[in-house]
C-alpha cells in the first residue's frame, strides 16, 4: 500500500494545526483524499489568517487542555491525531516552566485520553531530538540513545510526552508514533 492511501477517506484531528509545521501539515493532509481536517488551536504562537480556508478543514479555536473544546474536536471521530500543540520551545520554557508543564504536559495526556477513548488509528506525536538525545549526547544518534542530562523545561516536557505515549502504547495498545524533529524551518515559520 502507498503511503498516501492510508489517508483515504480518513478524518484527520491536528492539534496545534495553526502553527509553523502544522499549517504546512495540514496543506498536505488537504491534497490527499483525507475525509476531513480538524485544527485545534489557541493561536498562542499562530494566526488564524495563516489556516487555510478549505471545504475539508474544520477550525476549532481552543486549548489543548479544555474539555469543551477537546469534545468538540473529537466529535468528528477523528481516525488518526497528529499532535503538534506546544509550549515552544527551550528559552520560552526557561522563561515559563509551569506553562511549559501544563501545556506540554496535562496537554498530551488530555489528548491521549480521548484518543484513546476514541479508538484512533493512530496517533503521531512531535517529539524533540534534543528532548531525547540532550547537548551531551554521543554522536551520532542512535533510537535508543536518552539523555538523562537536560537543560530546560522543554526538553524535559518534550520527554515527558514520549513517555506518556509509550505508556499509553503499552497499557492501551494505543497506536502511536514519536517522531523526533530538529530544527525545521520554511514557510510558516
Ligand atoms: N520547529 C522545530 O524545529 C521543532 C523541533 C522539534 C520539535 N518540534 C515540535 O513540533 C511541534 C510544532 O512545532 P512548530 O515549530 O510548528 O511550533 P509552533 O509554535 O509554530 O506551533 C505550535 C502551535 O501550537 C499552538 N498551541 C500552543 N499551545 C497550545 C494550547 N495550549 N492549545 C492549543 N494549541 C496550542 C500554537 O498556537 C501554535 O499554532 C511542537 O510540538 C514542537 O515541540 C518542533
Amino acid at each position: 500500500m502507498e503511503v498516501y492511501e492510508a489517508f483515504e477517506g480518513k478524518t484527520v484531528l491536528v492539534t496545534g494545526g495553526a502553527g509553523a509545521i502544522g499549517v504546512n501539515l495540514v496543506r498536505k493532509l488537504n491534497e490527499l483524499d483525507t475525509k476531513k481536517i480538524i485544527i485545534l488551536d489557541n493561536l498562542s504562537s499562530s494566526y488564524k489568517w495563516d489556516i487555510p480556508k478549505w471545504e475539508k478543514i474544520q477550525f476549532i479555536e481552543g486549548d489543548i487542555r479544555n474539555d469543551e473544546k477537546l469534545k468538540w474536536a473529537f466529535r468528528s471521530k477523528p481516525d488518526i491525531v497528529y499532535h503538534l500543540a506546544a509550549h515552544f520551545a527551550n528559552q520560552n520554557s526557561v522563561d515559563n516552566p509551569e506553562t511549559d508543564l501544563m501545556v506540554n504536559g496535562l496537554g498530551i495526556l488530555k489528548v491521549l485520553q480521548y484518543s484513546h477513548l476514541q479508538d484512533v488509528d493512530r496517533f503521531i506525536y512531535s517529539s524533540s531530538g534534543c528532548g531525547i538525545y540532550g547537548a551531551d549526547s554521543k554522536m551520532p544518534f542512535e533510537e535508543h540513545d536518552v539523555s538523562m542530562k537536560l537543560y530546560t523545561p522543554y526538553q524535559v516536557t518534550k520527554m515527558l510526552g514520549e513517555l506518556y505515549t509509550n505508556y499509553f502504547h503499552n497499557l492501551y495498545d494505543l497506536p502511536i508514533v514519536n517522531a523526533r524533529f530538529f530544527n525545521s524551518f520554511g514557510p510558516g515559520d
